[in-house]
């Protein structure tokens, strides 16, 4: 199973120590925007993108990454490929309506991916208001968020290896 992690983490690395730890269970290639291959994006069985909110969004350059992408297409004979969205943030989504995730996941859609599953964790934020107090959740992704995003990570794998790709624990 060919798995690629496209990430952006430009704050305190919170986003991309999650990005690692799914991509050790995956055997995935993390990769920034700017960094990523677009043939091996389009070929691949899963894709992960992910960053850190900002605003109440994902960073404007994953969201420009997937708008830039060509449509995808499923494998001959396949499901169609698929993708999964991530972020790291300082507050915890609303709803699900307002999921930080929701915009990326329909502009995905929008290209061919499947979006299977969604994950998010709090992280340390140093956003101005938080600044002074030393930032919020100073200590996180922690281990239990990260084992989290690695029981995520296995969870997604074993759902494509069961739809014809093979997972790399297989
Ligand atoms: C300028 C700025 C704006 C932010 N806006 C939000 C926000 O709207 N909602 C939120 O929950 N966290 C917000 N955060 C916190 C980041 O989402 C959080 O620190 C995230 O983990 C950063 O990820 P990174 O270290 O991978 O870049 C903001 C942080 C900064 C510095």
């Amino acid at each position: 199973m060919k798995a690629v992690i496209v990430c952006v983490s430009v704050s305190h690395g919170n986003t991309r120590r999650v990005a690692d730890s799914m991509a050790e269970v995956l055997e995935a290639r993390v990769v920034t925007p700017e960094e990523a291959d677009v043939g091996e994006v389009g070929e691949a069985d899963i894709v992960g993108f992910g960053s850190g909110v900002f605003y109440g969004r994902l960073h404007p350059r994953l969201t420009g990454f997937v708008r830039s992408l060509p449509g995808v297409s499923a494998p001959p004979g396949g499901e169609r490929r698929g993708a999964f969205v991530f972020a790291t943030s300082g507050l915890p989504e609303l709803s699900l309506v307002f999921s930080y995730a929701r915009p990326l996941s329909q502009l995905l859609q929008g290209k061919g991916f499947e979006v299977e599953a969604t994950f998010s964790c709090r992280a340390l934020d140093t956003w101005a208001p938080f600044k002074p107090l030393g930032g919020l959740h100073k200590h996180r992704p922690n281990a239990a968020d990260i084992a989290a995003a690695r029981a995520f990570a296995g969870e997604l794998g074993r759902r494509r290896a069961g739809a014809g790709a093979r997972a790399p624990w297989a």
